[in-house]
């Protein structure tokens, strides 16, 4: 490994994960994160591990602490945060079940708190123009390679509110607005990556066709393929991990 501390956040469907590891309970001045952060052992590096729903998966997208999260991690001295998330793929080449690392995103959440600034320190308007690090973003591509699974580069995410999934017409929306995955979670914390100081990009895991695009119910979508897109998303991560050693 670089020497990097490395964290992952890990979304719905990642419940067990890291759950029998020794969990730091962090507080920081936006309050506390979704849940204790725990350490995974790699070799002789470790990787800090947040549940984003937290523990019970109990935390919707909409009430997630997002600033906590990343400042508890920004305080761990976290240098690169890998997202994974699900998203919902509007994309005719991509398919549920399929793992995606995207390289732009719209932000079309609100009411959310999407900065660390609050009136009261300097502030400094983050350049946003590419919104995941894309050296980062480039080292989970190779570790992929590695690992023998088959991971498309870019695409832009777009970050509704939830908790509901979209309209077809807010889809067809979205596509005109030239978006390919959709999801819930990638934005405030891409920018409050970058106010912090620390590289992040997603790990995103296909898990439906977007409303209006899929053959099936989106839930049955669902069901059917998150398993085997975490399966893909988990032996990345081994390989990030594990195997790269240079
Ligand atoms: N829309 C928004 N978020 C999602 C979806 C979706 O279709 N699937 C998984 N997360």
């Amino acid at each position: 490994m670089s020497g990097k501390q490395y964290a992952v956040i890990a979304g719905s469907g990642f419940r067990s994960f890291g759950n029998d590891s020794a969990g730091i309970t962090v507080s920081t001045s936006f309050g506390n994160p979704s849940g204790p952060i725990r350490e995974l052992q790699y070799d002789d590096h470790i990787v800090y591990l947040l549940l984003r729903h937290g523990d019970e998966l109990l935390i919707p997208p909409h009430a997630i602490n997002y600033r906590a999260n990343m400042k508890a991690l920004q305080q761990l001295e976290t240098d690169c945060v890998i997202a994974m998330n699900t998203v919902g793929v509007i994309s005719s080449n991509i398919h549920p079940g399929q793992v995606v690392v995207p390289d732009q995103l719209i932000d079309y959440t609100w009411g959310r708190n999407h900065s660390i600034y609050e009136g009261v320190e300097k502030l400094e308007h983050i350049d946003l123009t590419n919104p995941f690090s894309e050296h980062l973003r480039q080292e989970v591509l190779k570790a992929a390679r590695h690992s023998g699974v088959s991971v498309h580069n870019g695409g832009v995410y777009a970050v509704t509110q939830g908790p509901r999934l979209e309209t077809a017409a807010e889809v067809d929306r979205l596509e005109r607005d030239g978006v390919d995955y959709v999801g819930m979670t990638a934005m405030p914390e891409a920018a409050l990556a970058r106010e912090l100081g620390m590289d992040y990009a997603c790990l995103s895991l296909v898990v439906n066709y977007a409303a209006g695009r899929g053959e099936k119910s989106i839930h049955a979508d669902i069901e059917a393929s998150t398993i085997t897109a975490k399966m893909q998303a988990m032996k990345v991560l081994r390989v990030f991990f594990g195997v790269m050693e240079e």
